[in-house]
């Protein structure tokens, strides 16, 4: 189905060319003044130039030529050249008419699906997850549906971090505390235990003990270091520690993310990148790309066009060991691999913007990766509290994600305590509306900027929040189960009718947008543009349940087409929030 945009830049196309002129200014778009009209075009004004003529009086001449036209209640030149235009209530309803039969309500599929890799989560193993995660499995979560929802082909990556420092501290602390542990027998060679000589909580006490203590002790840290390289090169006691700990953590990681809704495609760790790095540390090398810089193997990224310093990209350190960038471009070497995508997308914490830029020209320049693949970095801001500083518990330290969840959560119970519902019920409706309230107010900013995680304002029922928006659906649930309740017949070959009132044209207006903001959403990874569109339909519909009789309309007409109204905006919503991550209960 056509975007609202496309059918009337249709129309004005032809217009413009029988009056004469070239349709590509015939360019429709929203209006920037809705108390004057829904549309606009200004293309009369840029026109001006080429055809030596007054902007009004080509302005007028298109819309002569639409006057008689059905799709329009209104039309007409406004000074100094503008094309304003208001739908008709007909063209309107005929529309939403179409969405309403259509499988996704009127929404195209992608023409040419493309394979998408996303790598987003990026939890480190052996490290609770804390609030810093959530941003990236929040919005990865949400970039990923909405390109599958368009028919792209996706791959959602964790892409773990298990092969760093962190697990050499753990080693070191482990080995400081329990010495006599097989692992660290150099001599032993027959199998290791299948139990892990730790749990979650464990490990959740070691690491930062052993991080705080290396940052005071420089010879632990050197410790530390030493186990980190001697995992990597394979040391069998450490290779068996590691896999404990990345079965524990993934266990526990797999519980928060299943509760945040968040599923990922693929547990891939950077670890699974090392198979590839021989080959391509030898490619680097024979094409010429790397050089030794005072021990180590770098490339040279920079270019003469770069306004601030961008420094060599780092791929063996003297001592040999890999870092970071060395398994983030081997991980692009394995993903080409396994997967052939077209488009590569990270959700990281856009303090590494800078990094990737490295990564990216490093990939191209070593031809690791062709320009025909996009690599996309997909940075986001800070969750800071409400003083304005990343956000801390109240003694400062880290808030664990799901320390934050239950926060949240508890909060939410609190407003609903005096609910007539089951307990179960009650239980299931809360754990939907924190979930939305942390997640659409996060998703709700444009992923770059920083925002202030308020919970009193997230978890409002009033306002542009997550639970406001899942109010609203339940409110289409309710509404249309007392339809059933009451035994009123609404006739499945009934259309909707035209709109009656200005709060009803708002809805459909609403309606109409669902298309061009799905694309609009995964062509920019700008999953806030479906929270706009969530929040701009629920308002409206509010407006309109408060101001009309639905199920009590004594009008039999008017009644069954504002069921079937309120019923498709239900519907369009469930499908929007189902693009956030998000779920609406039954009742609350
Ligand atoms: N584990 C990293 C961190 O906590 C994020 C990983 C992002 N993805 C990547 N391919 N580098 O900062």
């Amino acid at each position: 189905m056509k975007k609202v945009i496309e059918i009337l830049q249709e129309e004005l196309s032809a217009a413009f060319e029988k009056a004469g002129y070239d349709k590509k200014y015939a360019k429709v778009g929203v209006s920037n003044r809705p108390d004057l009209c829904q549309y606009q075009c200004n293309g009369a004004l840029a026109a001006a130039k080429e055809y030596h003529k007054a902007p009004i009086q080509m302005a007028n001449e298109v819309v002569e030529l639409l006057n008689g036209s059905d799709s329009f209640k209104e039309i007409v030149a406004q000074a100094p050249g503008f094309i304003n235009m208001t739908v008709s209530d007909k063209f309107l309803a005929d529309y939403i008419n179409e969405m309403a039969v259509s499988e996704t309500l009127g929404l195209e599929k992608a023409e040419k699906p493309e394979t998408i890799v996303i790598d987003y989560g990026g939890a480190n193993v052996a490290k609770p997850l804390h609030v810093g995660h959530l941003r990236s499995a929040v919005i990865g979560e949400s970039i990923k549906r909405t390109a599958r929802y368009l028919g792209h082909k996706v791959v959602g990556d964790v892409h773990l971090g298990d092969w760093g420092l962190q697990i050499g501290l753990i080693i070191t602390e482990l080995k400081h505390r329990k010495p006599e542990l097989v692992y660290f027998d150099e001599n032993f060679d027959g199998e290791y235990p299948t139990e892990p000589p730790f749990t979650m909580s464990d490990l959740e006490e070691i690491y930062p003990y052993a991080s705080g203590y290396s940052k005071e002790h420089p010879e632990y840290k050197e410790e530390a270091q030493t186990a980190t390289a001697e995992l990597q090169s394979g040391r069998r006691g450490y290779l068996a520690l590691w896999q404990h700990i990345i079965n524990v953590s993934v266990a526990d990681l797999k519980k928060i993310y299943t509760k945040l809704n968040v599923e990922f495609d693929l547990w891939k760790k950077e670890s699974d990148a090392q198979p590839y790095i021989p080959q391509m540390v030898q490619d680097m090398k024979d094409g010429g790309y790397a050089h030794i810089d005072q021990g180590a193997l770098v490339v040279d990224v920079k270019e003469d066009t770069d306004t601030k310093e961008i420094p060599p990209c780092m791929i063996l350190k003297s001592n040999g060991a890999t870092l970071y960038n060395t398994t983030d471009l081997a991980t692009i070497v394995e993903r080409r691999k396994l997967f052939d995508p077209d488009e590569i997308i990270y959700v990281v914490d856009k303090r590494q913007s800078l990094y990737f830029e490295q990564v990216f020209r490093c990939a191209r320049k070593t031809k690791i990766i062709g320009e025909d693949v996009k690599l996309e970095f997909v940075g986001f801001g800070t969750m800071n509290g409400k003083d304005g500083k990343p956000f801390k518990t109240r003694d400062g330290g880290v808030l664990r994600l799901e320390k934050l969840l239950e926060d949240v959560n508890e909060q939410v119970l609190d407003k609903m305590k005096d609910r007539d519902m089951d307990k179960d019920m009650i239980d299931d409706a809360a754990a939907k509306i924190s979930l939305a309230a942390i997640k659409y107010g996060d998703l709700s900013n444009q992923a770059s900027k920083d925002y202030i995680f308020d919970v009193e304002r997230f978890t409002s029922f009033e306002g542009n929040t997550g639970p406001y928006i899942l109010y609203t659906i339940v409110r289409t649930k309710s509404l249309l189960a007392k339809v059933k309740a009451q035994n009123i017949t609404v006739d499945e070959n009934s259309a909707i009718e035209p709109a009656d009132s200005k709060s009803e044209t708002d809805v459909m207006l609403a309606l109409t947008k669902w298309s061009e903001t799905v694309n609009a959403a995964f062509e920019e990874h700008a999953p806030h543009k479906i929270c706009q569109f969530v929040y701009e339909l629920s308002d409206t519909f509010n407006k309109f349940y408060h101001e009309n009789k639905i199920v009590t309309n004594e009008n039999e007409k008017q009644r069954e087409s504002y069921i079937k109204l309120s019923a498709l905006v239900g519907k369009v919503l469930e499908t929007a929030i189902d693009l956030l991550g998000l779920e609406a209960p039954e009742r609350m």
